[in-house]
């Protein structure tokens, strides 16, 4: 017994010095001295047998508690909190993380909103395709008649893959592809996600989203147009509005126009919504340039059509009272919970 005396006293020692690797390798390795000692069991008297066993136990139960111990240190210090800006400490107990994380998600108003036009077109017979996300110069700039140097091209500040790819300043990429897949009269609504090169302010994101439509049949025209944007207009707003169309520019639109309405928070009187102007744009639009029905092997003799794009985002903005876009996308947990 003396001699495990000795290994108490040491093995008190060294579990105040030695590191988890040590202490595993003097101790309990195939070589270590409480292997030793355990092996040496059969050379005890029989009488003390059990209390050198017992001691042997309770010697290697105190070395295990301590590896224990420092494995638990070594782990805590990784999971040391890392990042600042998080919401609550990782090593935080979970009764004590804040409340925000039990909380149910929700549908985000942007998607809301979207689902509540493509209703509105669905009810007037317009089928839905959604646009890409990443699309190539023929579907963003050829096939819509800006042929390469165009200067147009320029009003279409968006970001390019190293591999050439575009991610689409608008929703008019998908008109030649729609108007070479289906046969007139066609009538589809493209919402997707558009992408430009902008400094953001109130009214300006590098990422919103706009919905395109197209329709095409025999004998469509300008007034077509006007009353199919107003009656759309009128039924997401739920309210009736006088609409004013401003001359525009798009190389696939001819004639071209800018859709505005009159401001359904003054009546035209002036507010801070539309400027004190008294009237709101909307959106772009215009008759399908003859060159995009060729290029997709549509005869403009037979056939006239019209599109236009409208921004979901400063649509939703209008009808919800909502100052600025950026709001839309910050993951304010405010806006979050009133929208
Ligand atoms: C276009 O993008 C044309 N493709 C629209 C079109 C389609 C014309 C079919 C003719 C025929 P414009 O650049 O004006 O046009 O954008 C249309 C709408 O998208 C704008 O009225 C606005 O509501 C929205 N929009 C444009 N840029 C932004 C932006 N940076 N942030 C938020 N919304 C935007």
């Amino acid at each position: 017994m003396s001699d495990l005396t000795k290994l108490e006293k040491q093995i008190e020692q060294d579990l105040k010095k030695l590191n988890s690797e040590e202490l595993n390798k003097k101790y309990l390795s195939n070589r270590g001295l409480l292997k030793d000692a355990f092996s040496k069991i059969s050379e005890i008297k029989n009488n003390q047998k059990a209390e050198y066993g017992k001691k042997l136990n309770e010697l290697k139960n105190l070395v295990e508690k301590q590896l224990k111990n420092l494995e638990r240190k070594a782990l805590s210090k990784i999971t040391k909190r890392i990042d600042p800006t998080a919401p609550f400490d990782y090593n935080t107990s979970l009764e004590k993380r804040p409340r925000i994380l039990d909380l149910e998600g929700s549908s985000h108003l942007l998607m809301d909103e979207l689902e509540k036009f493509l209703q509105i077109f669905q009810s007037m017979g317009f089928d839905i395709v959604e646009s890409r996300q990443t699309d190539d110069d023929y579907h963003m700039f050829e096939s819509l008649n800006f042929p390469k140097g165009h200067p147009a091209r320029d009003m279409y500040d968006t970001f390019w893959t190293e591999e050439g790819f575009v991610l689409p300043a608008h929703t008019s990429t998908m008109q030649n592809r729609i108007l070479k897949s289906k046969n007139p009269p066609i009538r589809t609504a493209i919402p997707g996600r558009c992408f430009r090169n902008e400094s953001t302010d109130s009214s300006h994101e590098h990422t919103f989203f706009q919905i395109e439509g197209i329709y095409v049949d025999k004998g469509v025209s300008i007034a077509n147009m006007i009353a199919t944007i107003k009656e759309f207009l009128e039924t997401y707003l739920e309210t009736e509005l006088e609409i004013k169309i401003q001359p525009a520019y798009f190389p696939f639109t001819e004639p071209d126009a800018e859709f505005t309405i009159s401001c359904p928070f003054c009546n035209k009187k002036g507010c801070s919504t539309c400027g004190y102007t008294g009237w709101i744009e909307l959106m772009g639009c215009g008759m399908i340039h003859p060159n995009v029905l060729k290029s997709a092997n549509i005869d403009p003799e037979e056939y006239s059509g019209f599109a236009w794009g409208v921004g979901l985002d400063r649509l939703l903005m209008i009808k919800n009272y909502i100052p600025d876009i950026r709001e839309l996308r910050a993951g304010n947990i405010k806006f979050l919970r009133k929208y």
